[in-house]
């Protein structure tokens, strides 16, 4: 089984691993063969299984119940598994609801935020939990950024996030997830903290690892689907599709050709 040390190490080699979302067994057994290096439980099941609107009313039960689902049908892929809005408010709530979904069989936490979680990363951490930070474009605040945009789009916006990840990562965060922001500030933060592996979703091609939403891959997102979007499944046919484009999926982080520029916010910092 993958772990964060291996993660590390791939950082440190040069090398780039592959992330998609994951709710269920199967998915993960299908993920787990085409070697897929680490899954996040992603608190976006509020939208893709539950069809709420956002990701607010999922729950900590909600993350448990999918975790322990994932981890049953996944030996191989590390694993990371939201918290979800409101349960990390007070530290004690963050302590409690990542014991949960630890005990569900996540090997590490998600947050979203900045500078102002260094307490609950410092305390999560001492107590055994790894955390990743989930920065930028952060869908439990849409409400405050009035929507899904590009962050960062400035140098003085990009040199306060760049703040924040420096704040995290003195706290202990052990890795760092950037969504939309522009493709200079994905490489500049991960040039910046050797030791700290960055996942990228609308983050350019020079993070660390890239994560996908697994509905939006295979073309189930019907409607607007992002710009950081390709779609794996439409180069496949036959009744191993689903497979074939996690496999693709997995080859194209690997080997740097996704994301592509059509897949990248291209903004001059
Ligand atoms: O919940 C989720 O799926 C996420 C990804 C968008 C990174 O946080």
């Amino acid at each position: 089984m993958i772990s964060l040390s291996d993660l590390k190490k791939i950082k440190a080699e040069g090398r780039k691993f592959s992330c998609l979302t994951c709710y269920d067994a199967s998915m993960a057994k299908a993920m787990e063969i085409a070697e897929i290096d680490s899954i996040l439980i992603g608190d976006s099941l509020g939208m893709t299984v539950q069809g709420r609107d956002s990701t607010l009313p999922v729950t900590i039960e909600d993350m448990a119940y999918h975790t322990a689902a994932v981890r049953r049908g996944n030996n191989h892929s590390f694993i990371m598994t939201d918290l979800p809005f409101m349960t990390y408010a007070t530290l004690n709530d963050a302590l409690v609801n990542s014991k949960t979904v630890m005990q569900a069989g996540a090997q590490m936490v998600k947050v979203e935020g900045g500078a102002w979680l260094s307490e609950t990363v410092e305390v999560l951490t001492r107590n055994g939990i790894p955390v990743c930070v989930h920065l930028g474009l952060t869908p439990q605040s849409v409400h405050v950024f009035g929507g899904y945009k590009l962050q960062a789009r400035t140098r003085e916006a990009a040199d306060k996030l760049i703040a924040d990840c420096r704040a995290v990562v003195e706290a202990g965060a052990a890795l760092l997830l950037l969504e939309c922001v522009p493709a200079q500030l994905g490489k500049e933060i991960t040039e910046l903290f050797p030791e700290i592996p960055v996942i990228g979703i609308g983050a350019g091609h020079e993070t660390d690892g890239q994560v996908l939403v697994v509905q939006d891959m295979l073309g189930l997102t019907f409607g607007r689907v992002a710009k950081f979007v390709r779609n794996f499944m439409k180069e496949q046919s036959g009744e191993t599709a689903i497979l074939d484009a996690f496999k693709a999926y997995h080859a194209a982080v690997k080997d740097g050709s996704f994301p592509a520029p059509e897949q990248t916010f291209q903004v001059e910092l």
